[in-house]
């Protein structure tokens, strides 16, 4: 990036301040930010309470050695202790813990007390399969709750567990199993995915084949589908089944307290370049920041509240908020296998209505496709249980914002779109529901006991109004401690750019009242005549055309501009994005798209080309790849597309560009 500050084009007015019925009740108010202004480590020590420690820790954060922390050392705790058995004892053993919903119709609900027996029954099978605490497990399963008991299971014998995305290839998964050299693999035969069984197993038989330290794999029966049918084959030395091992095992198991820095998991971020991160993470700190956040950032009312995150367990969302913040929480909340639009493309909005959730959890993506299914959709279902909307992923733009605010929250339920990474482990910056006044498409402001703020090229503070890069100026209880295995790898990566912060890999920028707005990755920055503008921004002009449902920008070499802004365009419904080609019939739309962006961003940001196509190339977690659309705009040939949800999109793009550049 350069030495100029990122343009700030995007001038957002609407204002939504919290329901007065929320602000009166909400469990967090305007206090705790002055609370943890005054004295941030008191604030977190306090947060720290919501835990039950075997020993209650005396010290707060050791960071003489930073930037490797050390939250509440001294304190030694069990974390599925904390997420089951205390509730338990607690008297709400009769409290719904999951409500499972399988993609075909199939559904389970589990008990705080039948949770406890299924955790203690897993932990003896792993404890039989020779794991004991330290000892890595990788998990690759469908969302199912046997995901979740599995990971329980292994905090509870602290075994760190690498889980890892059921979508990933064999190749992927023998890649994180060799990193974490893990000697226990647990799968299932499969999970239903599209309306169809999807198989795990085989995977795991190629990638297992190709480590040699591999000596169980614990086997769930999901689907029934014959292994050799789907190209896997049965190892009777080295594969159990779940059924089997699991079921006959005792139902109690005495959990042991770690110390509150003993290692709970890894996992896998791919990055854009070089082998995948290992991103490790913590007990007592991350616990702590899991469980305050989801209670502060949802006003999570446990007795009451039925809550649905509807990531995968595979993603840093799963882990910290469907599995350990609200679990460590006591909420009653909803698990589903499935795709949002099998059997039909109201399924989200069915299961909302089915179990009265109050609380719901998705990403800007999932809430670009509703919005492109239609409006009549949702409104079939009674969404009136809803009470506050969650985002995270990616920058919301603000079209889609005000979509999710109106067609599913009423028109009332606030918004809060929440940044955070996998190596922060929970929220970061977030509106808090019953305080903030809302603007659609701004993270806003850092959550109390977080200190974050946006720097020039020169780690300066940015004035209010002004662009640049997010910064973390102090530690964080959920902070990752390391790259597992490359210490150095972790100073180089994230402390090295600005002396003394860590930089996220995010552009920002501030507006007039200091608020933060996220603006997607700095390589996706574009530099256009001297100009940094974001990718971001002109996506949102873009979206905010009722003619386009989603919009990828990226800035192609060009010989004049140093950078062109060239825009990858999904139009709405009606306009069968199958049979739209660049041709003339859409040269009229596409000059009146050049317009409309020019006249809400400025001339500068009007893209130079603009292509509708039929799809966007994903990453299975919902981020567009941009560096894909760039090796298109530029003529290249493709890089890796591995990690897409779906390589054919790629050939449908290219096959619509014959005059690409
Ligand atoms: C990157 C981290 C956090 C769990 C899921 C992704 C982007 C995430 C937001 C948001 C703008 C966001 C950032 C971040 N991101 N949430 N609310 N607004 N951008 O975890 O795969 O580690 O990705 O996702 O670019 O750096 P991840």
């Amino acid at each position: 990036m350069s030495n100029e500050s990122l343009a700030n084009l995007l001038k957002e007015e609407r204002r939504f301040p919290p329901p007065a019925e929320l602000a009166t009740h909400a469990n967090v108010t305007a206090a705790a930010y002055e609370q943890a202004a005054a004295d941030r480590l008191g604030f977190w020590a306090e947060q720290a309470k919501r835990l039950s420690w075997e020993t209650a820790p005396t010290q707060t954060l050791d960071w003489s050695d930073a930037p490797f922390a050390k939250w509440f050392a001294d304190g030694r705790l069990n974390v599925a202790y904390n997420c089951v058995d205390r509730h338990v004892e607690a008297g709400l053993g009769d409290r719904i813990a999951l409500y499972f919903e399988g993609e075909p119709g199939d559904t389970r609900a589990l008990t705080y007390a039948d949770l406890q027996r299924e955790v203690c029954k897993a932990a003896n099978a792993l404890t039989e399969l020779g794991v004991r605490a330290g000892d890595r497990v990788a998990i690759y399963m469908p969302m199912i709750p046997e995901t979740v008991i599995a990971m329980l299971a292994c905090a509870r014998l602290g075994a760190p567990h690498s889980v890892v995305f059921g979508g990933f290839s064999a190749d992927a998964l023998a890649t994180r199993i060799e990193d974490a050299d893990a000697q226990v693999v647990i799968t299932a035969d499969g999970g239903y995915r599209r309306g169809k069984p999807g198989a795990l197993k085989p995977a795991v038989d190629e990638a297992v084949a190709r480590v040699d330290r591999v000596r169980h794999v614990l086997v769930v029966r999901r689907t029934g589908q014959p292994l050799e049918e789907a190209g896997g084959t049965w190892h009777d030395s080295r594969d159990v089944w779940w059924h089997d091992l699991v079921d006959r095992q005792s139902d109690q198991h005495t959990p042991e307290a770690f110390d509150a820095e003993h290692p709970l998991f890894i996992l896998y971020t791919s990055g854009t370049t070089g082998k995948p991160k290992g991103i490790l993470h913590t007990t007592g700190g991350y616990l702590t920041q899991a469980a305050y956040t989801h209670h502060a950032v949802f006003d999570l009312k446990p007795e009451t509240d039925v809550y649905w995150c509807t990531a995968d367990v595979g993603w840093v969302t799963g882990h910290s908020y469907i599995t350990y913040g609200p679990l460590a929480n006591g909420a009653t909340e909803v698990l589903y296998e499935g795709t949002p639009d099998t059997p039909h493309q109201g399924r989200w909005w069915e299961i909302v209505q089915k179990y009265g959730v109050t609380l719901l959890y998705t990403a800007p993506t999932a809430i670009r496709a509703c919005m492109k299914w239609g409006d009549d959709i949702p409104a079939k279902f009674d969404l009136s249980s809803l009470r506050v909307l969650g985002s995270v992923g990616e920058p919301i733009n603000p079209e889609a914002w005000m979509w999710y605010r109106n067609h599913i929250g009423a028109g009332t339920a606030p918004i809060v779109d929440t940044w955070w990474q996998t190596e922060t482990g929970a929220m970061m910056l977030s509106p808090l529901p019953g305080v903030t006044e809302t603007k659609p498409g701004s993270a806003q402001l850092p959550l109390p006991g977080i200190a974050a703020t946006v720097v020039d090229d020169d780690a300066r503070e940015v004035p209010d109004g002004a662009g640049g890069y997010l910064v973390l100026t102090e530690p964080w209880p959920s902070m990752l401690r390391t790259i597992w295995g490359d210490d150095q790898r972790y100073i180089d990566t994230y402390w090295s750019r600005f002396e003394g912060k860590y930089f996220a890999g995010d552009g920002a920028k501030k507006d007039d009242d200091g608020d933060i707005w996220l603006l997607g990755r700095v390589d996706d920055v574009m530099l256009v005549s001297g100009h940094n503008i974001s990718t971001t921004e002109v996506e949102s002009s873009l979206v905010s055309h009722p003619k386009v449902a989603e919009a990828a920008v990226v800035g192609a070499t060009d010989p004049q501009t140093t950078q062109a802004i060239c825009a990858f365009v999904i139009l709405r419904g009606g306009a069968d994005a199958e049979t739209s080609d660049v041709d003339a019939s859409d040269a009229g739309l596409v000059e009146e798209l050049r317009a409309h962006v020019a006249k809400q961003l400025g001339p500068i940001a009007k893209p130079k080309r603009i292509m509708p196509v039929a799809e966007l190339p994903k990453t299975r977690s919902g981020k567009i790849m941009r560096r894909l659309l760039r090796d298109v705009a530029e003529n290249r040939d493709l890089g890796d597309v591995t990690t897409l949800t779906d390589a054919s999109v790629m050939e449908l793009i290219q096959a619509k560009l014959p005059t690409a550049a």
